[in-house]
């Protein structure tokens, strides 16, 4: 009986291979079975097999199932301590006056947004850099596509006024819209954050709330690419459950313990 249950699993961890994702199939075994169950009951089927059938039949299903792997969750200013945080340090005159940014795993974009906002913030009370732009990743493709609109539920303008105050997208129908002013500063893009980096010249790097979903193995892969692509000086925050391992503090040093905002010094 096991026989087919594991082709079923070989032929769905296939499936999302070919979709560039199958660093979703690295996650730690708890995260990637729970997710897979609840796909499987949603649709009905009883089976890894029966459920691969069905990715075989359906793109649509193959998106879904790569979301659902993805955990996508986010939201504008999430833990706003830390952002505060990164605003001052920002805003410090060490910072370039050019300034190239990372949301690296920045789900349906709101990481992204959030920090365009922080640095027109800076920029309009003549602090912070004053040429900046954000490039923004994720593997999800379905996410990216909320990213690129830029438009949100009306809580995102209120999370994004409990921290900047009053809010500077358009709110004027039922949804938060990101400035018109800020769409030609930020990119998105699909890429895997297992795979090495194309530069490495960024100045300060967001992945937060990625990394604790990944094996150990997989972990130290994704924090050797994100160190190769941040300049000496640069900064790296993680989310407000991730530390950056021991064996890195050498390449690290603590800018904001609490939440978890690094430099990278060597
Ligand atoms: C929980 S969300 C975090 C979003 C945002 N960074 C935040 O903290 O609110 C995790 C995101 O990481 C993305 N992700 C997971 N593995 C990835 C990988 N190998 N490469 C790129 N993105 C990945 C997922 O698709 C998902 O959108």
């Amino acid at each position: 009986m096991t026989a087919p249950i594991e082709t079923g699993l070989l032929r769905i961890r296939r499936h999302l291979t070919a979709m560039g994702a199958e660093a979703l199939t690295q996650f730690k075994g708890s995260y990637f079975d729970r997710r897979l169950q609840s796909r499987l009951r949603v649709r009905g089927v009883a089976d890894p097999t029966a459920y691969a059938d069905l990715l075989d039949r359906e793109p649509d299903e193959r998106r879904r199932l790569l979301s659902a792997l993805a955990i996508g969750v986010t939201s504008f200013f999430r833990n706003p301590t830390a952002w505060t945080r990164l605003g001052a340090l920002l805003g410090e005159s060490t910072t370039p006056v050019t300034l190239t940014a990372w949301s690296a795993g920045c789900a349906t974009g709101e990481e992204a947004w959030s920090l365009a906002l922080l640095l027109a913030d800076l920029e309009s009370r003549g602090r912070g850099p004053i040429d900046w732009r954000v490039e923004a990743t994720d593997l999800d493709e379905r996410s990216l596509e909320v990213a690129r609109a830029g438009s949100y539920s009306p809580r995102a303008a209120a999370d994004v006024a409990a921290v900047l105050g009053p809010v500077p997208g358009d709110v004027s129908s039922d949804r938060f819209v990101v400035p018109e002013a800020l769409r030609p500063r930020v990119r998105f893009a699909q890429a895997d954050l297992t795979a090495p980096a194309p530069t490495g010249d960024h100045d300060l790097i967001l992945c937060r709330n990625v990394l604790i979903y990944f094996t150990p193995a997989a972990q130290a892969r994704v924090m050797d690419h994100l160190l190769g692509a941040l300049r000496p000086g640069g900064l790296l925050m993680l989310g407000k459950a991730e530390l950056a391992a021991f064996d890195l503090l050498p390449r690290l040093a603590l800018a904001d313990r609490r939440e978890r905002i690094y430099r990278r010094i060597a």
